[in-house]
């Protein structure tokens, strides 16, 4: 079957075409088009909603027509997130989706755009997106265990099956991604700040300055990441004035941080859960350092742990993870019952 995923719950307007069936329950790629509003907010540097909304207006049309090659492409259901996001931007997908299934008679299946992004890692070859970087989705075993990390959250979350899934723990304020977007702020660097900070790393040392390991040893599976961002701008005001020297280094000590206490946590629980396989997924998950660290210590220090990530093009927003989540927890309701949730979170697992 083919499914059409729609993604429009913040700055992302995507629309993605996968295939797949249930007798291999393997996942392929067939079309994936994102436009995103990004360029527009990094002159406020973060998301406005009223224009992340406006702009979902403008491109949602063109952008599904794009994935489906002008209608050339029969589809037989369509997915879409109800949230959590942005209200305006949700709306925007939610109505259209639900329009297009009115109009062409299609099922359609409501989508928790969080365990859209865990999804992400079931998506299996294209070819055309570098095909090394893709892992095979028959090859992930349960229970596995989910780090989430976006710019709206940072959650792990055990999944004993498709559907069966339990949050352990996450974030008590700031998500690491926003934690890295105010803190690129802080250091003058383009928004967003995660692949800012992952890049000016390169030039850095990440011993050079010793920020706090936030929570690192608690007793939980949550985090916290505000008292990081204090902790830089304690240092910044410290100091005369940034060069790129210093601001390499600040990026590369404050991207180890972080990493070290998402690695550090996530293996907690792998050992804890005994889990065959470890899921990263989120904006986040495009950073190649927490990539390389998780895989380095998963094999290093859990027992039979797989280490799985999606394509960097799929870590971001996009249709194909929703569209992937819908086909492994396939229930459609009429879409008159359909509505957003902003606030949906894991307890109320709509999937
Ligand atoms: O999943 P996503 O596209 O949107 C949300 O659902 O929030 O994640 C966006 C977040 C931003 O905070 C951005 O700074 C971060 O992901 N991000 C990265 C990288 N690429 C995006 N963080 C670190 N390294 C990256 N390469
Ligand atoms: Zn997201």
């Amino acid at each position: 079957m083919k499914i059409l995923g729609i993604e429009t719950s913040c700055d992302e307007t995507s629309a993605s075409i996968i295939e797949a069936n249930r007798s291999d329950r393997k996942v392929k790629l067939i079309s994936n088009v994102v436009a995103s509003s990004l360029r527009l907010h990094s002159k406020t540097g973060g998301i406005v909603p009223e224009i992340a909304a406006r702009e979902q207006v403008k491109y949602i049309i063109p952008v599904i027509k794009k994935t489906l090659k002008d209608l050339s492409i029969a589809i037989d259901a369509i997915a879409v997130t109800v949230g959590p996001g942005l209200i305006g931007s949700l709306i925007v997908g939610v109505e259209t989706a639900k329009t297009l299934a009115y109009v062409w008679n299609k099922s359609i299946i409501p989508v928790n755009h969080l365990i859209g992004h865990i999804y992400a890692n079931f998506v299996g070859e294209n070819p055309k997106l570098n095909a090394k970087r893709y892992t095979l989705n028959a090859n992930i075993g349960f229970p596995a265990l989910a780090l989430i990390v976006s710019g709206g959250h940072t959650d792990l979350v055990l999944l004993k099956d498709h559907g069966k899934i339990t949050w352990l723990g996450g974030t008590r304020d700031d998500a690491s991604g926003e934690a890295l977007d105010k803190i690129g702020r802080l250091l003058g660097l383009p928004y967003p700040g995660g692949p800012a900070i992952e890049q000016t790393a390169k030039n850095g040392d990440s011993k050079s300055y010793r920020f706090p390991r936030p929570m690192i040893d608690s007793d939980d599976f949550d985090f916290s990441f505000s008292g990081l961002k204090t902790a830089v701008l304690r240092k910044v005001k410290t100091m005369k004035q940034l060069n790129n020297e210093t601001i390499a280094n600040l990026s590369a000590s404050v991207q180890q941080a972080i990493i070290d206490v998402l690695v550090s946590k996530t293996l907690k629980a792998a050992q804890k859960y005994k889990v065959k396989s470890i899921l990263l997924g989120g904006g986040v998950a495009a950073n190649q350092k927490l990539r390389d660290e998780l895989k380095l210590n998963a094999r290093r220090y859990t027992l039979n742990a797989n280490f799985f990530a999606p394509a960097k093009k799929l870590c971001t927003d996009n249709g194909a993870m929703i569209a992937t989540a819908a086909f492994f927890n396939y229930k459609p309701i009429p879409w008159q019952k359909i509505t957003t949730d902003p606030e949906l979170y894991f307890d109320d697992v709509l999937q």
